[in-house]
């Protein structure tokens, strides 16, 4: 007995040190995919609500352990003492006991009602309106005000609602930007809707959160929350990836050779990660050519669109249109180097088993070209 009273505290201050270091581990700075750091308004109801009902389970907690603590050593019995007065039923504890917990869950749920009201009301009329389509596995993001359509990265403004109208293209996908917004499933029959203001820029991770496949895991995403005049730039530069002229036009000035540098400009303000590296990202590449002829014969053509504007609908792949500015490729699969979009090209089905791109039988030469003529894509 004497023994192991002695050995306790050692082992409880290693147990209480262990702890101290795990949780300084926790930091939600470390983890940005957390809800616990909300940087939009929608998040920020949630979050509240979170604190409120923490508080108050936190009270309880203390004052219920203090009691019974002070309980334990305050009466704690002795030998010889008489067998203590047995009791049964008190009206007046009883009503206390039944009132305060009645209380305190009305204290919660006030707020709790209150915001399901806020999240569930009808956004702002200057929202903008952003249609979201999950598909396996990735997402479709248009925005029908500039007639825009991208993928795996929305752009938002700062400081402006955006008005999500959410669908599916096939079994069911959940929206969930954590530090943004809640989770809110997409169907293939039905509209789902959601709204949140970004209130601080930055790039957000997000990610599909409703099993969706086997690659379900890997259907992520990223949020751009930009300065409102960096969005009406990216806006201005998307609406000059349209349709290409017929053949027989005179050559007009290729949009894409004034591309890269305007898209090496907003990317790096916005802190992405994009390599540049080699010969020039443009139609003077010598490889542009081939790549161009390759994207049509190999059959990429028939499910990745290359037009941000106009864009055709119930594409099944991915739109490319700024590819080449991306962060990410495969739905935050691979950061998108030139080795990495490469390697994807050549095998899509070892990096992301079941995708629907099959493998093409591209040629390393060929992964090469085409990786010259996605690049320019930006
Ligand atoms: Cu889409 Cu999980």
């Amino acid at each position: 007995m004497l023994r192991t009273a002695a050995w306790r505290p050692p082992r409880l201050v290693t147990a209480l040190c262990l702890l101290t270091f795990v949780l300084v581990g926790c930091s939600p700075e470390h983890y940005p995919q957390t809800t616990l750091l909300p940087r939009g308004d929608f998040a920020r109801i949630a979050d509240d609500l979170l604190d409120t009902t923490v508080r108050w389970a936190l009270l309880v907690f203390v004052l219920v352990e203090g009691v019974l603590i002070y309980a334990i050593f305050r009466f704690r019995g002795k030998p010889g003492d008489p067998e203590p007065h047995q009791t049964h039923g008190n009206t007046t504890v009883e009503i206390i006991w039944t009132v305060i917990p009645a209380l305190i869950l009305a204290a919660i749920a006030v707020p709790t009602v209150r915001a399901i009201f806020q999240t569930n009301a009808t956004p702002a009329k200057d929202a903008l309106t952003i249609e979201v389509v999950g598909h396996q596995w990735w997402w479709e993001f248009r925005y029908p005000e500039y007639n825009l359509t991208t993928a795996n990265e929305l752009h938002v403004p700062v400081g402006r609602t955006v008005s999500l109208r959410m669908g599916s293209a096939d079994v069911i996908h959940s929206f969930w930007v954590p530090q943004f917004a809640a989770k809110r499933d997409v169907f293939a029959n039905r509209e789902t809707r959601m709204w949140f203001k970004a209130e601080v820029e930055g790039d957000y991770p997000a990610q599909c959160a409703e099993f969706c496949g086997i690659q379900h895991a890997r259907m992520a995403y990223r949020i751009r929350a930009q300065k409102p005049e960096e969005f009406r730039a990216w806006v201005a530069h998307m609406q000059t990836l349209g349709p290409k002229p017929p053949p027989g036009t005179p050559p007009a000035p290729k949009p894409t050779a004034t591309r890269a540098t305007a898209g090496e400009v907003k990317t790096a303000t916005a802190g992405a990660t994009l390599q540049q590296p080699g010969p020039p990202a443009g139609p003077q590449n010598p490889q542009y050519a081939t790549g161009e002829q390759l994207f049509m014969t190999k059959g990429c053509v028939g499910c990745h669109s290359l037009q941000a504007v106009n864009a055709p609908k119930g594409m099944v792949g991915p739109n490319l249109a700024n590819v080449g500015a991306r962060s990410y490729i495969a739905a935050g699969t691979l950061k998108n180097t030139d080795e990495n979009l490469a390697r994807w090209i050549r095998n899509p089905q070892e990096i992301k088993k079941g995708v629907l791109m099959p493998n093409l039988g591209v040629s390393e030469t060929e992964a090469q070209a085409l990786v010259a003529y996605l690049r320019a894509h930006q």
